[in-house]
């Protein structure tokens, strides 16, 4: 099994202002004091503060993603962020196919699929989500759509180095819920040999990041169970103390 490096991603989802990048001057002290070689650390927050967000750490390893893009490079997509705008104002990655954007916006695996596909053009990582609904999950489907969800949301071409797939079952995502740690190395178990069917040493080495309702208190478990290479954190990246509880769950 490849040396996989650990990465914690943040998604600040519709939450922060200008005001809310203190967090990050808390966040770079925090890793300064010892957790920053451990594992890669990445804040994904609104398109509006990614520029000043991107400035306010410099140095301090800290990476930054978009929370969505458009699938074309440039045109008439009023409201649209297109991956290359992304790079542009700093970011290194984007999220693509979360699943609050697959039910507000309709968002197919289809179409997802064009995203992380833009993004790769644009040089940004994607970070691709995927994550079975309470009814999906209690009809024992969970290992099936998500199965499904990568075939059809990952581009054909991918390394380990442009991509991240993030698994966050829907029913864990903000409600304090979390699989157990059997559910959830069923799960990435079956992403990893979806991964490495498709895409050979790549898929071995491609970081499968499990996100729904993690805190620095479950972080540990979390982490601990095969083939979890990460979390994507919602609710408990907003505040630096959370946070880096969670990236201190990687400490050596
Ligand atoms: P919570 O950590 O708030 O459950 O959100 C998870 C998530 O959706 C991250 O993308």
């Amino acid at each position: 099994m490849a040396n996989i490096r650990a990465l914690v991603a943040g998604n600040w989802k519709m939450n922060g202002f200008n005001a809310s990048l203190e967090m990050l001057d808390e966040l770079a002290s925090g890793l300064r004091e010892g957790t920053a070689s451990t594992c890669d650390v990445m804040i994904c927050p609104p398109t509006t503060i990614l520029a000043a967000a991107a400035n306010q750490v410099p140095g301090s390893g800290i990476l930054f993603g978009g929370q969505d893009c458009h699938e074309a490079e440039a045109g008439a997509h009023t409201g649209d962020i297109s991956a290359a705008m992304l790079a542009d104002a700093g970011a290194n990655a984007v999220i693509v196919g979360h699943s609050e954007r697959r039910a507000d916006h309709g968002e197919t695996s289809e179409l997802v699929k064009t995203k992380a596909e833009a993004a790769h053009r644009a040089g940004l990582m994607a970070i691709v989500c995927v994550g079975e609904t309470e009814a999906e999950r209690r009809a024992g489907d969970a290992v099936k759509v998500v199965s499904g969800q990568l075939d059809e949301s990952l581009p054909d071409k991918l390394t380990a180095s442009d991509t991240v797939v993030a698994y966050e079952p829907v029913w864990a995502i903000g409600t304090g819920l979390t699989p157990t740690a059997e559910d959830v190395a069923e799960i990435h178990t079956a992403i990893r040999e979806n991964l490495i069917a498709r895409f050979g040493d790549d898929g071995a080495a491609v970081r499968i990041l499990y996100g729904g309702s993690v805190k620095p208190a479950n972080a540990v478990e979390l982490m601990g169970v095969a083939n979890v290479n990460g979390t994507l954190v919602g609710g408990a990246s907003l505040k630096a103390e959370d946070f880096l509880g969670i990236i201190t769950a990687y400490r050596p």
